[in-house]
């Protein structure tokens, strides 16, 4: 005890020395190890054991700990804590206190690959016709009545286009209410902001600002391409002045954090994703991961952390707004599920239209997209402001120039209601996008809401979204539910019709998880295969809705699938959850000889809670989440065959008619026609779960409905190598039915066509167990290989083996956990006592 309160106060004065900044990072000549410790054993203690300089807290993150060492090749806490494990094993080491246990977390910070900034340049000519004589004089009344004089509003058509008229963000009237942002600031966390800008620095919150790269309080833009931040922050909170044009929230504070333009690690992600989080209300991010159609990269634990604890602690507990830019990388087939960013429950992923309400060629589709707003493409692009003390462009595009608009909406909802959660703005989104009138795979869910995975739910609308804003009832708390694992391990066919695998959730489960309705669903999974680009998964949920959770990418020819991915949906917002869910994974290039075995998979429904008084805050995640799912024992995995579900569903309507651009819409030749009949009639089967599943091939077989027919050769060839595999599947059907009856002989529902894990068995272990969202790689092997291999070997050997320590670990958190909880400590997984907070 005295020892924990002598730390207490040392930390209190290391934060009041550093005015809660640590010391400046220099990655040139030190290694930086973040490390989450009990509170038992002071920093400084493990430091002076270790050798180690104590650089300070971890900022926001509970417990966490920053220290510093000259450059070593070696991890010096880790193979500290080995060497130790080794000494006890040996006996060499008694096992009583030593400051190494309280060691829960270490990481070695490395330099972290470059995040891609989301912007592109536009063509440059005007292809939309002369303006309209009656929007000109309306848009000039505006201005007046608001006295805007800013040079280039006329210009600015997200907010008032008088070319295609309706064609904006439907702002000016919020305006005319005095709802301009007043009261909220938003944070760009990018490469700078130009705080000397006439347009700016009167709005500019030098208090929420800080310059990761260079270590510095202000986010001074120093590189020759640092504009884009102080492009994206005129788009939010351009002042209304002789400078430029408005921001949407021209009365909003804006501040900015600089990650983009040098090295950091995590660990400086991690403090620059909740920088200030009781000050700044909205962060964002018009970056990520590289939209280059390969890349599968999720944010590291420290940060995915950070970002819980924004969303539990900032704004006063009503949590941060996280807006992420969809990604820029759809003529690659990428798709931004393959973004840990975009895909996670926390962040608002805006995607792009350009102003005929038309997808631009870059803007990514996936699940987990909510809403689209305005930005560059059909021959205009975003004008705003520019480095520089008073320069304008007309020149900012990308998915990075449509996020930083909707942060802007959101200042002015926040402004009409501070109140309002994280969850809350979700909703309101979700609710009052507008869908248009554009070919997309527009599908009713089940709030009657019309939602497209290229789309979101559709077009922000500034004005709708504050109106509902005024008079809305604050959703409960959070409540989740997690299914166990599911053990599927089953090769996956080559020739297309993919395997399923169904978890049912029944009325009893959703109970006692105090779970009302359905919000966001994420699916972590395993799938091995020689080919990443050749897989497609589909989850098909009780109410028939289908996320296309992942698609197919040709040019992502990493040779191992899937390891503990999380995908993530929006697109079953309002379900009840009850009932059948099932996962389809698909090969969808048949013929290149790239197999695969679907491993696991595990289904987490995230809603609004039943009974607000009995919700929980999510325990922080840990690096250890997933690594539940080699239970075997526990779930014995119940191998059943079901007939795949499709993703139509006859009570689904489209809003355009059908999306004449999709490929997979090509009408298959007549012969093909047929066979098809000939296959859904052999496969159908009289149970009701599969009586509204057609088995239409055609409509799974092609990956990803969003790139339109033609858009490049490669494209092309790729459509109609999925022709060709609607032909070779039929073909092979025979044969494969007749080989799978074969497999199936012990089984009665023979007439079931595709194989799937039946989840009966697991249903006792459901519930709130665990945490967090996030999928991290982290082993090369999953599933039952991993228990074979190390069969023999103590649970102990195996974990430290494969995990690298964290076996130990484990164990003292356990113990931590008993003892501290007790005593009130506020430890990481104790949820209860700060589950009053939420609002
Ligand atoms: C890091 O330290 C080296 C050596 O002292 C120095 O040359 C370099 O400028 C420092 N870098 C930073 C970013 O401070
Ligand atoms: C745009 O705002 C006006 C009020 O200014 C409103 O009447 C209209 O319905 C809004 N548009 C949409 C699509 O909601
Ligand atoms: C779920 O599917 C199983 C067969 O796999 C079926 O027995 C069960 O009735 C289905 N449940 C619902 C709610 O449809």
């Amino acid at each position: 005890m005295r020892i924990l309160h002598l730390w207490s106060l040392l930390s209190a004065a290391t934060l009041a020395a550093a005015g809660n900044h640590l010391p400046p990072r220099n990655y040139s000549t030190h290694d930086y190890y973040a490390v989450h410790m009990s509170p038992s054993t002071s920093p400084s203690e493990l430091a002076a054991h270790l050798g180690l300089t104590y650089e300070g807290p971890l900022a926001s993150l509970d417990h966490h700990h920053v220290f510093k060492a000259p450059k070593h090749q070696n991890d010096i806490v880790d193979e500290a804590r080995q060497e130790l494990k080794r000494r006890r094993r040996k006996r060499l080491v008694g096992p009583g206190y030593h400051p190494l246990d309280s060691v829960r977390f270490t990481q070695k910070q490395k330099i972290k690959p470059r995040h891609w900034k989301r912007s592109t340049i536009p063509p440059r000519q005007d292809r939309a016709g002369p303006a309209v004589t009656e929007a000109i004089k309306q848009q000039r009344e505006v201005a007046s009545k608001l006295q805007i004089h800013d040079p280039i509003f006329e210009e600015q058509w997200h907010i008032f286009n008088v070319k295609t008229p309706g064609n904006d963000i439907n702002v000016t009237d919020v305006w005319m209410q005095g709802i301009t942002g007043k009261g909220v600031t938003a944070c760009v966390v990018d490469d700078g902001l130009d705080y000397d800008s006439a347009d700016l620095k009167d709005n500019f919150f030098a208090a929420g600002s800080h310059d990761y790269n260079d270590h510095e309080d202000l986010p001074t833009p120093k590189l020759s391409d640092d504009q884009h931040g102080t492009r994206c922050a005129g788009e939010i909170a351009a002042g209304r002045n002789d400078a430029c044009g408005v921001g949407l929230a021209y009365d909003a504070k804006i501040s900015g954090v600089r990650i983009l333009s040098g090295d950091i690690t995590d660990l400086d992600e991690a403090l620059a994703i909740n920088y200030e989080m009781q000050q700044n209300h909205i962060y964002s991010c018009s970056w990520g991961p590289p939209d280059d159609g390969k890349t599968m990269q999720a944010p590291g634990i420290l940060i995915e952390k950070a970002m819980v604890t924004a969303v539990q602690q900032g704004r006063d507990g009503k949590g941060s707004i996280y807006v992420f830019a969809a990604g820029n990388g759809a003529a690659s087939d990428d798709n931004c599920n393959f973004d840990g960013y975009t895909n996670s429950i926390y962040s608002i992923t805006v995607g792009a239209i350009d102003k005929n309400n038309e997808h631009p060629y870059y803007s990514e589709a996936c699940s987990a997209q909510l809403v689209v707003t305005y930005s560059s493409g059909g021959g205009d692009a975003i004008h705003t402001t520019d480095l520089g003390a008073n320069k304008c462009t007309g020149q900012h595009g990308g998915t990075s120039a449509a996020g930083p608009i909707g942060v802007g909406v959101y200042a002015l909802v926040l402004q009409a209601r501070p109140d309002l959660t994280w969850r809350d703005v979700q909703w309101l989104t979700v609710l009052t996008a507008v869908p248009f009138d554009q070919p997309s795979d527009w599908k009713k869910t089940s709030l009657d809401r019309m939602y497209s995975h290229q789309f979101g739910y559709g077009k922000l609308d500034a004005w709708a979204i504050v109106e509902k804003a005024k008079d809305w009832k604050l959703v409960k708390p959070q409540a989740w539910f997690y299914s166990p694992w599911m053990h599927v391990k089953k090769a996956i066919p080559e020739a297309g019709q993919g395997i399923a695998s169904v978890f049912e959730v029944t009325a009893d489960m959703l109970k006692d998880a105090n779970f009302e309705r359905v919000e966001h669903i994420t699916l972590t999974m395993n799938v091995e295969h020689q080919r990443r680009g050749d897989l497609v998964v589909e989850l098909i949920s009780p109410a028939g809705m289908s996320s296309h959770l992942s698609t197919a990418r040709r040019d992502d020819d990493a040779p191992y699938g899937y390891i503990d991915w999380t995908f993530m949906s929006v697109a079953h917002w309002g379900e009840a959850g009850i009932g059948n869910w099932t996962v389809v994974v698909k090969d969808v290039h048949p013929g290149n000889q790239k197999t695969g075995v679907f491993t696991d998979w595990k289904l987490r429904l995230w809603g609004e809670s039943i009974d607000a008084s009995k919700a929980k805050l999510l325990p922080i995640p840990t690096e250890h989440d997933d690594d539940d799912h080699d239970k075997i024992d526990d779930h014995p995995a119940h191998i059943t065959s079901v007939t795949i579900p499709t993703s139509t569903v006859p009570t689904m309507t489209s809003l355009p008619d059908d999306h004449p651009d999709r490929p997979v819409n090509q009408k298959p030749s007549t012969p093909v026609n047929e066979a098809e009949q000939t296959a859904v009639t052999t496969a159908t089967v009289s149970s009701t779960a599969t009586a509204s599943a057609t088995a239409a091939p055609s409509e799974n077989f092609l990956p990803n409905p969003f790139p339109s027919f033609g858009v490049s050769k490669h494209t092309q060839i790729w459509i109609y190598g999925a022709l060709a595999l609607i032909i070779a599947f039929i073909a092979g059907l025979g044969t494969y039915l007749f080989i799978a009856r074969r497999k199936r002989l012990s089984n009665s529902r023979d007439a079931y066509e595709f194989e799937v894990l039946d989840g009966d068995e697991d249903r006792e272990d459901t519930g709130m167990l665990g945490a967090a969202a996030g999928g991290r790689k982290k082993r090369a092997k999953r599933g039952g290989e991993l228990y074979d291999a190390f069969a023999g070997e103590s649970d102990e050997d195996l974990l430290s083996d494969e995990e690298g320590d964290e076996g130990p670990y484990r164990d003292r958190e356990q113990q931590y956990n008993e003892k501290y909880q007790e005593e009130g400590s506020d430890a990481e997984n104790s949820s209860g006592s700060s589950a009053g907070k939420r609002q």
